[in-house]
Protein backbone atom coordinates (compact mmCIF):
# COMPACT_ATOMS: atom_id res chain seq x y z
CA UNK A 1 0.00 0.00 0.00
CA UNK A 2 1.80 2.98 -0.96
CA UNK A 3 0.84 6.50 0.75
CA UNK A 4 1.51 9.81 -0.91
CA UNK A 5 0.89 13.16 0.69
CA UNK A 6 -0.04 15.98 -0.85
CA UNK A 7 1.81 18.69 -1.88
CA UNK A 8 -0.67 21.87 -0.58
CA UNK A 9 -0.45 25.02 -1.85
CA UNK A 10 -0.22 26.32 1.51
CA UNK A 11 3.07 25.06 2.57
CA UNK A 12 4.25 25.30 -0.72
CA UNK A 13 7.75 27.97 -0.96
CA UNK A 14 7.88 28.82 -4.45
CA UNK A 15 10.66 30.85 -5.96
CA UNK A 16 9.86 34.22 -6.03
CA UNK A 17 7.31 35.38 -8.00
CA UNK A 18 8.01 37.48 -11.07
CA UNK A 19 8.05 41.07 -9.83
CA UNK A 20 11.01 39.13 -7.16
CA UNK A 21 12.39 37.56 -10.48
CA UNK A 22 12.79 41.59 -11.63
CA UNK A 23 14.23 42.63 -8.29
CA UNK A 24 16.80 39.77 -8.46
CA UNK A 25 17.39 40.61 -11.98
CA UNK A 26 18.27 43.97 -11.13
CA UNK A 27 19.80 43.62 -8.03
CA UNK A 28 22.28 40.98 -9.81
CA UNK A 29 22.69 43.31 -12.68
CA UNK A 30 23.51 46.43 -10.59
CA UNK A 31 26.70 44.53 -9.02
CA UNK A 32 30.22 45.24 -10.14
CA UNK A 33 30.66 43.03 -11.59
CA UNK A 34 27.49 41.67 -12.84
CA UNK A 35 26.12 38.23 -11.26
CA UNK A 36 23.13 36.12 -11.46
CA UNK A 37 22.12 33.05 -9.48
CA UNK A 38 22.12 30.19 -11.00
CA UNK A 39 18.25 28.50 -10.34
CA UNK A 40 17.47 30.97 -12.84
CA UNK A 41 18.66 28.43 -15.45
CA UNK A 42 16.35 25.98 -14.29
CA UNK A 43 12.41 26.94 -16.13
CA UNK A 44 11.00 24.04 -17.97
CA UNK A 45 13.02 24.72 -21.31
CA UNK A 46 16.34 25.09 -18.78
CA UNK A 47 14.96 21.55 -16.99
CA UNK A 48 14.97 20.09 -20.50
CA UNK A 49 18.45 21.49 -22.18
CA UNK A 50 19.86 20.09 -18.83
CA UNK A 51 18.43 16.55 -19.13
CA UNK A 52 20.19 17.37 -22.73
CA UNK A 53 23.72 18.11 -21.45
CA UNK A 54 23.56 14.64 -19.45
CA UNK A 55 23.38 12.78 -23.01
CA UNK A 56 26.10 15.07 -24.15
CA UNK A 57 29.57 13.24 -24.51
CA UNK A 58 31.76 15.33 -23.08
CA UNK A 59 29.58 15.62 -19.92
CA UNK A 60 30.82 12.86 -18.35
CA UNK A 61 29.40 13.63 -14.84
CA UNK A 62 26.10 11.81 -14.73
CA UNK A 63 27.07 8.92 -16.85
CA UNK A 64 30.19 8.00 -13.99
CA UNK A 65 27.76 8.68 -11.32
CA UNK A 66 25.03 6.21 -12.93
CA UNK A 67 27.73 3.95 -13.66
CA UNK A 68 28.82 4.34 -9.83
CA UNK A 69 25.18 3.40 -8.18
CA UNK A 70 24.36 0.30 -10.49
CA UNK A 71 27.68 -1.23 -9.87
CA UNK A 72 27.63 -0.42 -5.92
CA UNK A 73 23.67 0.13 -4.86
CA UNK A 74 25.08 -3.13 -3.25
CA UNK A 75 27.59 -2.05 -0.80
CA UNK A 76 25.68 1.35 -0.32
CA UNK A 77 22.59 -0.21 0.58
CA UNK A 78 24.58 -2.28 3.04
CA UNK A 79 26.50 1.20 4.28
CA UNK A 80 23.51 2.59 4.92
CA UNK A 81 21.44 0.31 6.73
CA UNK A 82 18.05 -1.39 7.23
CA UNK A 83 14.73 1.23 7.86
CA UNK A 84 16.45 3.82 6.16
CA UNK A 85 14.47 7.49 6.56
CA UNK A 86 15.65 8.60 2.57
CA UNK A 87 15.64 12.39 2.29
CA UNK A 88 15.99 13.59 -1.16
CA UNK A 89 17.44 17.50 -2.05
CA UNK A 90 16.20 17.51 -5.15
CA UNK A 91 12.69 16.60 -6.93
CA UNK A 92 14.31 12.88 -7.31
CA UNK A 93 12.82 11.95 -10.45
CA UNK A 94 15.71 10.23 -11.64
CA UNK A 95 17.66 7.02 -12.33
CA UNK A 96 20.07 7.10 -9.72
CA UNK A 97 17.11 7.22 -7.31
CA UNK A 98 15.46 4.34 -8.69
CA UNK A 99 18.76 2.48 -8.34
CA UNK A 100 19.23 3.36 -4.54
CA UNK A 101 15.00 2.87 -3.61
CA UNK A 102 15.35 -0.63 -5.25
CA UNK A 103 18.35 -1.82 -3.00
CA UNK A 104 17.61 -0.61 0.41
CA UNK A 105 16.67 -2.75 3.46
CA UNK A 106 12.89 -2.31 4.52
CA UNK A 107 13.10 1.38 3.70
CA UNK A 108 10.53 3.75 6.13
CA UNK A 109 10.20 6.10 3.56
CA UNK A 110 11.28 8.17 1.10
CA UNK A 111 10.99 12.29 1.10
CA UNK A 112 11.94 14.05 -2.33
CA UNK A 113 12.55 17.82 -1.02
CA UNK A 114 11.66 20.28 -4.31
CA UNK A 115 11.00 23.81 -4.79
CA UNK A 116 8.60 23.36 -8.03
CA UNK A 117 5.35 21.53 -7.07
CA UNK A 118 4.99 20.24 -10.70
CA UNK A 119 8.66 18.06 -11.16
CA UNK A 120 7.85 17.17 -7.32
CA UNK A 121 4.79 16.00 -8.05
CA UNK A 122 5.31 13.83 -11.36
CA UNK A 123 8.32 12.14 -9.93
CA UNK A 124 6.24 11.10 -7.14
CA UNK A 125 3.55 9.48 -9.58
CA UNK A 126 6.08 7.66 -10.99
CA UNK A 127 8.08 6.28 -8.21
CA UNK A 128 4.49 5.36 -6.41
CA UNK A 129 3.66 2.99 -9.57
CA UNK A 130 7.09 1.43 -9.09
CA UNK A 131 7.46 1.36 -5.65
CA UNK A 132 3.48 0.71 -4.26
CA UNK A 133 4.95 -0.61 -0.93
CA UNK A 134 7.10 2.62 -0.35
CA UNK A 135 5.38 5.65 1.95
CA UNK A 136 6.43 8.56 -0.09
CA UNK A 137 6.21 11.90 1.79
CA UNK A 138 7.30 14.64 -0.68
CA UNK A 139 7.98 18.02 0.54
CA UNK A 140 7.97 21.46 -1.22
CA UNK A 141 10.02 23.58 0.01
CA UNK A 142 13.60 24.81 -1.11
CA UNK A 143 16.33 22.61 0.51
CA UNK A 144 18.47 25.86 1.29
CA UNK A 145 16.39 26.82 3.94
CA UNK A 146 15.97 24.75 7.42
CA UNK A 147 13.08 21.86 6.75
CA UNK A 148 10.38 20.56 8.37
CA UNK A 149 10.45 17.08 7.62
CA UNK A 150 7.28 15.08 7.59
CA UNK A 151 6.35 12.54 10.55
CA UNK A 152 7.43 9.20 9.16
CA UNK A 153 4.56 6.45 9.32
CA UNK A 154 7.25 4.59 11.75
CA UNK A 155 10.34 5.38 13.46
CA UNK A 156 13.38 5.14 11.15
CA UNK A 157 16.48 3.78 12.40
CA UNK A 158 18.55 6.67 10.05
CA UNK A 159 17.80 9.41 8.55
CA UNK A 160 19.88 9.60 5.46
CA UNK A 161 19.99 12.93 3.05
CA UNK A 162 20.40 12.39 -0.91
CA UNK A 163 22.11 15.11 -2.43
CA UNK A 164 23.55 13.18 -6.26
CA UNK A 165 24.91 15.00 -9.07
CA UNK A 166 27.76 17.01 -7.94
CA UNK A 167 24.68 19.87 -6.62
CA UNK A 168 27.13 20.40 -3.69
CA UNK A 169 30.10 21.68 -6.59
CA UNK A 170 27.62 25.02 -7.44
CA UNK A 171 28.06 26.02 -3.67
CA UNK A 172 30.61 28.13 -2.70
CA UNK A 173 33.38 26.80 0.12
CA UNK A 174 31.48 28.82 3.06
CA UNK A 175 27.87 27.50 1.59
CA UNK A 176 29.00 24.45 0.57
CA UNK A 177 29.66 23.74 4.42
CA UNK A 178 26.84 25.40 5.65
CA UNK A 179 24.53 23.15 4.00
CA UNK A 180 26.01 20.54 4.94
CA UNK A 181 25.79 21.15 8.30
CA UNK A 182 21.83 22.12 8.19
CA UNK A 183 21.59 18.45 6.53
CA UNK A 184 23.83 17.19 9.53
CA UNK A 185 20.81 18.96 11.80
CA UNK A 186 18.01 17.54 9.70
CA UNK A 187 19.89 13.79 9.58
CA UNK A 188 20.05 13.72 13.39
CA UNK A 189 23.04 11.77 15.56
CA UNK A 190 23.00 8.65 14.04
CA UNK A 191 22.11 9.46 10.70
CA UNK A 192 23.59 10.05 7.15
CA UNK A 193 24.94 12.06 3.96
CA UNK A 194 25.22 10.23 0.49
CA UNK A 195 26.53 12.34 -1.99
CA UNK A 196 27.73 13.14 -5.48
CA UNK A 197 30.72 14.59 -5.86
CA UNK A 198 32.46 15.59 -8.81
CA UNK A 199 36.20 15.12 -8.65
CA UNK A 200 39.10 17.42 -10.16
CA UNK A 201 41.21 16.06 -12.60
CA UNK A 202 42.55 17.21 -16.25
CA UNK A 203 41.48 20.68 -16.51
CA UNK A 204 40.66 20.12 -20.59
CA UNK A 205 38.34 17.26 -19.76
CA UNK A 206 36.46 19.41 -17.19
CA UNK A 207 36.39 22.30 -19.51
CA UNK A 208 35.11 20.17 -22.13
CA UNK A 209 32.21 18.72 -20.57
CA UNK A 210 30.80 22.21 -19.77
CA UNK A 211 31.81 23.52 -23.34
CA UNK A 212 30.00 20.64 -25.45
CA UNK A 213 30.47 20.64 -29.37
CA UNK A 214 26.82 20.40 -30.09
CA UNK A 215 26.35 23.92 -27.86
CA UNK A 216 23.40 22.54 -25.63
CA UNK A 217 25.27 24.10 -22.63
CA UNK A 218 25.74 27.38 -24.07
CA UNK A 219 22.11 27.41 -25.27
CA UNK A 220 21.48 26.38 -21.35
CA UNK A 221 22.91 29.44 -20.04
CA UNK A 222 21.70 31.36 -22.77
CA UNK A 223 18.09 29.92 -21.79
CA UNK A 224 18.64 32.22 -18.95
CA UNK A 225 18.24 35.28 -20.86
CA UNK A 226 15.72 34.31 -22.69
CA UNK A 227 13.89 32.70 -19.73
CA UNK A 228 14.50 36.77 -18.21
CA UNK A 229 12.80 38.17 -21.47
CA UNK A 230 9.91 36.05 -21.34
CA UNK A 231 9.74 36.64 -17.38
CA UNK A 232 10.17 40.13 -17.00
CA UNK A 233 10.10 41.75 -20.41
CA UNK A 234 13.56 42.07 -20.53
CA UNK A 235 15.12 42.95 -24.07
CA UNK A 236 18.25 41.14 -24.12
CA UNK A 237 19.48 40.25 -27.75
CA UNK A 238 20.34 36.41 -27.60
CA UNK A 239 22.67 36.56 -30.05
CA UNK A 240 24.72 39.81 -28.57
CA UNK A 241 25.54 37.37 -25.70
CA UNK A 242 28.10 34.23 -25.67
CA UNK A 243 28.48 31.39 -23.36
CA UNK A 244 31.95 31.42 -21.72
CA UNK A 245 32.83 28.11 -19.37
CA UNK A 246 36.90 28.09 -17.70
CA UNK A 247 38.35 26.34 -15.37
CA UNK A 248 39.64 28.27 -12.80
CA UNK A 249 42.51 25.98 -11.61
CA UNK A 250 43.55 28.03 -8.49
CA UNK A 251 39.89 28.11 -7.12
CA UNK A 252 39.34 24.33 -8.80
CA UNK A 253 35.82 25.00 -10.12
CA UNK A 254 34.41 25.63 -13.47
CA UNK A 255 33.18 29.69 -13.75
CA UNK A 256 30.78 30.15 -16.16
CA UNK A 257 29.97 33.55 -17.60
CA UNK A 258 27.69 35.27 -20.34
CA UNK A 259 29.60 37.15 -21.87
CA UNK A 260 28.57 40.74 -23.81
CA UNK A 261 29.92 40.73 -27.24
CA UNK A 262 29.28 44.43 -27.91
CA UNK A 263 28.52 47.71 -25.55
CA UNK A 264 25.01 47.64 -25.30
CA UNK A 265 21.99 48.63 -22.89
CA UNK A 266 19.39 46.48 -21.87
CA UNK A 267 16.22 47.07 -20.47
CA UNK A 268 15.11 45.33 -17.20
CA UNK A 269 12.01 47.00 -15.98
CA UNK A 270 12.51 50.41 -15.21
CA UNK A 271 16.00 50.39 -14.93
CA UNK A 272 18.86 50.27 -18.07
CA UNK A 273 21.45 47.71 -17.35
CA UNK A 274 24.74 48.97 -19.41
CA UNK A 275 27.80 46.21 -21.14
CA UNK A 276 30.68 47.21 -21.77
CA UNK A 277 32.13 44.93 -24.64
CA UNK A 278 33.09 41.60 -22.88
CA UNK A 279 32.24 42.27 -19.99
CA UNK A 280 30.42 39.68 -17.99
CA UNK A 281 28.06 38.27 -15.89
CA UNK A 282 29.02 35.50 -13.02
CA UNK A 283 26.21 33.15 -13.62
CA UNK A 284 27.57 29.62 -11.66
CA UNK A 285 30.29 27.88 -10.38
CA UNK A 286 31.22 24.43 -10.72
CA UNK A 287 33.49 23.62 -7.81
CA UNK A 288 35.82 20.33 -8.18
CA UNK A 289 37.01 18.35 -4.81
CA UNK A 290 40.00 16.43 -4.73
CA UNK A 291 39.04 13.29 -2.21
CA UNK A 292 41.29 15.28 0.83
CA UNK A 293 39.54 18.61 -0.32
CA UNK A 294 36.14 17.07 0.57
CA UNK A 295 37.13 15.10 3.21
CA UNK A 296 38.05 18.72 4.73
CA UNK A 297 34.89 20.28 3.93
CA UNK A 298 33.01 17.61 5.59
CA UNK A 299 35.78 17.98 8.28
CA UNK A 300 34.43 22.00 8.48
CA UNK A 301 30.71 20.85 8.85
CA UNK A 302 31.13 18.56 11.80
CA UNK A 303 31.04 15.47 9.58
CA UNK A 304 33.58 12.38 8.46
CA UNK A 305 33.51 10.98 5.72
CA UNK A 306 33.23 6.65 6.38
CA UNK A 307 33.32 5.71 2.88
CA UNK A 308 33.99 6.32 -1.21
CA UNK A 309 32.80 4.72 -4.46
CA UNK A 310 34.75 5.94 -7.21
CA UNK A 311 35.53 4.76 -10.76
CA UNK A 312 39.36 3.30 -11.27
CA UNK A 313 39.94 6.76 -12.92
CA UNK A 314 38.72 8.72 -10.26
CA UNK A 315 36.61 11.10 -12.16
CA UNK A 316 33.60 10.82 -9.68
CA UNK A 317 32.82 10.03 -6.38
CA UNK A 318 29.89 8.71 -4.17
CA UNK A 319 30.59 9.62 -0.75
CA UNK A 320 28.75 8.55 3.12
CA UNK A 321 29.26 11.30 5.46
CA UNK A 322 28.14 10.96 8.91
CA UNK A 323 28.65 13.09 12.07
CA UNK A 324 32.06 12.86 13.13
CA UNK A 325 33.09 11.53 16.72
CA UNK A 326 34.86 14.82 18.15
CA UNK A 327 32.39 17.92 17.52
CA UNK A 328 34.44 20.95 16.36
CA UNK A 329 33.61 24.24 17.19
C1 LIG B 1 23.56 20.07 -12.00
C2 LIG B 1 24.73 21.83 -11.01
C3 LIG B 1 25.70 19.69 -11.09
O1 LIG B 1 27.40 22.15 -12.39
O2 LIG B 1 27.74 20.35 -13.56
C4 LIG B 1 25.81 21.44 -16.19
C5 LIG B 1 24.85 22.08 -13.88
N1 LIG B 1 25.81 23.53 -15.68
N2 LIG B 1 26.36 22.13 -17.21
C6 LIG B 1 26.99 21.16 -13.04
C7 LIG B 1 25.48 22.33 -15.23
C8 LIG B 1 26.35 23.38 -16.91
C9 LIG B 1 25.49 20.94 -13.16
N3 LIG B 1 24.87 20.65 -11.83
Amino acid sequence: MSSVQACSASDDERRPPAHDLLEVAQRGLAREPKRLPSWLFYDQRGSALFEQICEQPEYYLTRCELSLMEQHAGSIADTLGSDVRLVEYGSGSGVKTRILLRHLHQPVSYVPVEISPEPLHRSVQRLAHEFPGLPLQPLCADFSKPLRLPIPPRAPRHTVVYFPGSTIGNFEAHDAAALLRKMRNEMGDVGGILIGVDLKKDPARIEAAYNDAAGVTAEFTLNMLARLNREIGSDFELTAFAHRARYNPMAGRIETHIVSRCEQQVKIGRNKALFRTDEAIQVEYSCKYSLADFAALAEKAGLAVLRVWTDPQQMFSVQYLARASVDPH
